[in-house]
């Protein structure tokens, strides 16, 4: 008697919520999901393409309420939203290049062997000479257009330029950083695009623009010491590679620490020349620097002021006034492994003291460390 008097104000919830959630979903056709793995955030947006409908009321937005999930784990100790869940309809149009799909969007679906063709780690056949004059990442140059074909760029409604750097791994995979993506609800994650193919980010001259419909990022990641910097994104839908769009290659699986150290490597992205830089480079940025042992980078990083601990799970690349800075984040940086031109991703760009900062090198999230994580979230 008593659980049948409990349960029916549960029961006549239960019916109001979904008669507003089918209400809705009918005026806006977007549903997200935000849980845990053992060992990861996952956040997952079924579709951002706004409906005919919103389409139609973009000039003179109404107050449609909608249902994106926002993210409990994150540490942000507030949510841009109060009204969870119900929100008004974003001011926010996808890209044309987007929500159209481009000839090669329908072949996609159907030539997932024909992709197998294209090896792993394409690029240039040595590391970016270190005498090319000094224009930027910091202290690079500009790199061939489309000569790195894994590098991505993620945008997000509200910036006009790239804000975080990533790479492909799989024709459905962009693996980035932690960081760039931690602190955003499904509602931020449905505005993001992933530009690929891509030199001009001002001009934006992307081969394809893909929608993104799943964000896993390490369930350990710490803001606080940037440790487990690490996520992977799922690109919607499919690509197709090319000689402008092809994956990077990614070492085995392993713990071991400085198996890179000494060695030439280079990194890449649309972020800042210089660190006091607003306005980042309009095309893609490429450096050499060297991979150092990471004792060297633990000492680095234990001065006063800025005591930061650098573990086994990353490494660290310098050279004189050459470095990744903010908005290359997320992206790769690479050697040649072995005896083959190959580029193989060792790190995830992560963080720095400043940038290119005499005695502080920058810091990157070890591929190889993470293999195994990696690995499930881009089988899976
Ligand atoms: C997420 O979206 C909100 C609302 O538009 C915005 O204020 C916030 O800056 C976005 N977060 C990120 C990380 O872009
Ligand atoms: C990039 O594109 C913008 C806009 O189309 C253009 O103004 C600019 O000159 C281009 N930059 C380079 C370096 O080509
Ligand atoms: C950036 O600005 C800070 C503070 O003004 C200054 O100390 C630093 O030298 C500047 N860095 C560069 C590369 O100009």
């Amino acid at each position: 008697m008593k659980m049948r008097m409990s349960r029916l104000p549960h029961l006549a919830i239960f019916f109001f919520a979904a008669s507003v959630h089918l209400l809705l979903f009918s005026i806006c056709p977007v549903s997200s999901r935000i849980y845990r793995t053992n060992d990861a955030v996952v956040i997952e947006v079924d579709d951002v393409r706004p409906s005919t409908f919103a389409n139609r009321n973009f000039a003179n937005p109404a107050p449609i309420p909608m249902m994106y999930a926002v993210n409990p784990y994150t540490i942000l100790l507030s949510q841009p939203y109060s009204n969870f869940p119900f929100w008004p309809y974003p001011l926010y149009q996808q890209p044309a290049s987007s929500s159209v799909p481009d000839v090669e969007d329908v072949a996609a679906t159907s030539s997932e062997s024909k992709q197998q063709k294209i090896n792993c780690g394409v690029g240039p056949p040595s590391p970016p000479q270190r005498s090319l004059p000094v224009a930027a990442i910091v202290g690079g140059s500009e790199a061939i257009p489309n000569s790195w074909p894994f590098i991505a760029g993620l945008r997000i409604a509200g910036r006009s330029s790239v804000f975080c750097g990533g790479s492909i791994i799989s024709p459905t995979r962009i693996l980035t950083a932690a960081h760039c993506v931690e602190k955003m609800s499904a509602f931020n994650i449905s505005t993001m695009t992933v530009n690929l193919g891509m030199h001009n980010q001002t001009g934006n001259d992307a081969d394809h623009t893909r929608r993104v419909s799943r964000v896993v990022y390490h369930i350990a990641y710490n803001a606080n010491t940037n440790q487990n910097d690490v996520a992977v994104l799922t690109i919607d839908p499919p690509i197709v590679y090319s000689a402008a769009v092809s994956p990077v290659c990614l070492p085995r699986a392993s713990s071991a620490v400085d198996q890179f150290a000494g060695k030439d490597a280079a990194i890449m992205g649309w972020g800042r020349e210089n660190e006091n830089d607003t306005i980042p480079p309009d095309v893609l940025k490429q450096a050499t620097v060297q991979i150092i042992p990471n004792a060297d980078c633990k000492t680095q990083y234990a001065v006063g002021g800025v005591e930061m601990e650098i573990t086994n799970q990353q490494l660290c690349a310098s050279a004189d006034g050459r470095d990744t800075c903010q908005g290359d984040s997320g992206g790769p940086i690479v050697v040649q492994a072995g005896s083959t031109t190959a580029w193989t991703q060792v790190g995830i760009t992560s963080f720095g003291n400043g940038c290119a900062k005499p005695n502080f090198a920058g810091v990157y999230a070890s591929v190889a460390f993470f293999r195994n994580w990696i690995n499930t979230y881009m089988n899976s």
